[in-house]
């Protein structure tokens, strides 16, 4: 018997292909047959599903958007208030001067800054700005960043490239042939592979700030020396690390010198906004070309922006993030060793996300976690989006859940139980069509 979530996703499928808008809520990234898929209110770390089951997110947090934590109550008022006196005018909201002014104090690097709503929407538009300024089409880039025609077209070659950087199975069906060949990928920390990339036809490079790993001395070297000599641009992608490490991007710890940044994500907890900053000369080009769009200055995505700022710093939020990371990888390390599980955790805290070494069972051990601990009433994956709600009294409970459930999964290796424990089908990782 399906849960309510899953039959409104059955007519989801029938009204909407592909179910939604977004390839990281879809049931089958997660349990495909029991997911409750649908929240009908979520607060701090508690969602409720449309039976009204209480959960608490050990997962993905609003994909990583509710940085602290769903509906805090002063970001929540701020743009109640804004709600009542007016969100879209034929004048402009005065809030978007102040953010700039705010997000250039804390990037002293930049010296302007332009706004858009969604990450791959800004992504598209700071590398508009790089081609603009360096006049070149060619970007070399690591990692994942949106689903613009830009980003797709590196699989145009067919050889599936976009695989080694975070989404396998990306199709680049509808991208223009033409622009094959403008977007070279190289393997993160891999200075090797960032040099076979690098020609003079090159105009911009792009990294994220951190994903599992955070980027090594050397590999940072490498870009900023190539950079320098070939005055090539680099853009730092902080749209998923951005005050997760500090009061900004991770760029800011490791003395890279981005020409452009881009946030996005928890920059608004949860309400959209997404900036893109940089140097003068650079940011100066985006008057060369045309971007523009009546929802870029909306007023929600601003106010919503600006006290979530004064929050993450009043908290020092990045402090709290890496001190429960490391306490929860730490307790995971331990419990795998326990049950003899084979499990790594990643060296970034505050997206903690562990990864199993048991071959072709790996997608199925996940799914057999995230199953049996819906069964304790908590959304669990193998990854955690860590917020300010997420305080070290709600551990306990947490760990003493998974300890029963890792123990599960162990036994279910050793005694080849797997597949008759699992009682939905297994996760899918990539994106693939959905019937
Ligand atoms: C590093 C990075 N860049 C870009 C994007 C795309 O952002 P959005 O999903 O808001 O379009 C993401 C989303 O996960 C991301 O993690």
């Amino acid at each position: 018997m399906k849960n309510k979530g899953l039959k409104l996703w059955d007519r989801a499928m029938k009204a909407i292909p592909g179910g939604n808008g977004l390839l990281s809520k879809r049931p089958d990234r997660y349990a495909p047959d029991i997911w409750p898929t649908y929240f009908s209110k979520a607060k701090g770390i508690k969602v409720w599903d449309l039976e009204d089951n209480e959960y608490t997110d050990m997962a993905q947090m609003g994909i990583g958007t509710c940085i602290l934590g769903y509906g805090d109550d002063y970001v929540d008022s701020q743009v109640i208030d804004a709600v009542k006196t007016g969100v879209s005018c034929t004048l402009n909201p005065p809030e978007e001067v102040l953010l700039a002014e705010e997000l250039l104090k804390l990037n002293p690097f930049a010296s302007g800054v332009r706004f858009a709503r969604t990450g791959g929407e800004a992504m598209a538009m700071a590398v508009r700005i790089a081609r603009t300024h360096s006049k070149k089409d060619v970007v070399a880039f690591s990692g994942y960043h949106g689903w613009s025609d830009w980003y797709l077209a590196t699989n145009l070659k067919g050889d599936n490239k976009l695989s080694q950087h975070l989404l396998p199975g990306l199709s680049p069906n509808g991208v223009p042939k033409g622009l094959e060949g403008t977007a070279r990928p190289f393997l993160y920390n891999n200075v090797e592979d960032l040099h076979n990339v690098i020609s003079d036809e090159v105009g911009t490079i792009i990294i994220e700030g951190a994903r599992y790993d955070f980027p090594k001395p050397e590999f940072l070297e490498a870009i900023q020396k190539i950079a320098k000599e070939k005055g090539i641009l680099i853009i730092v992608d902080e749209i998923t690390s951005g005050w997760r490490m500090t009061d900004g991007g991770v760029f800011k710890l490791n003395g890279l010198k981005p020409d452009i940044v881009v946030y996005g994500k928890a920059l608004g907890n949860g309400y959209a906004i997404s900036a893109i900053l940089g140097t003068k000369e650079v940011m100066d080009s985006s008057q060369d070309s045309f971007i523009s769009s009546t929802f870029f200055t909306e007023r929600v995505g601003f106010v919503a922006a600006l006290a979530t700022l004064k929050r993450m710093q009043e908290t020092k939020i990045w402090v709290q993030l890496n001190s429960i990371g490391t306490i929860i990888g730490d307790k995971w390390l331990e419990l795998s060793k326990k049950h003899g599980l084979n499990l790594s955790v990643t060296d970034y805290k505050p997206l903690i996300t562990f990864k199993l070494d048991h071959g072709d069972q790996n997608q199925k051990l996940i799914t057999l976690f995230t199953q049996e601990m819906l069964k304790k009433k908590y959304l669990a994956a193998s990854s955690i989006y860590l917020t300010l709600c997420h305080t070290e009294d709600v551990l306990d409970e947490y760990f003493s859940a998974c300890d029963t459930v890792f123990e599960t999964m162990a036994k279910a290796i050793k005694e080849d139980t797997l597949d008759s424990l699992l009682e939905t089908a297994p996760r899918e990782d990539g994106f693939k069509r959905l019937n």
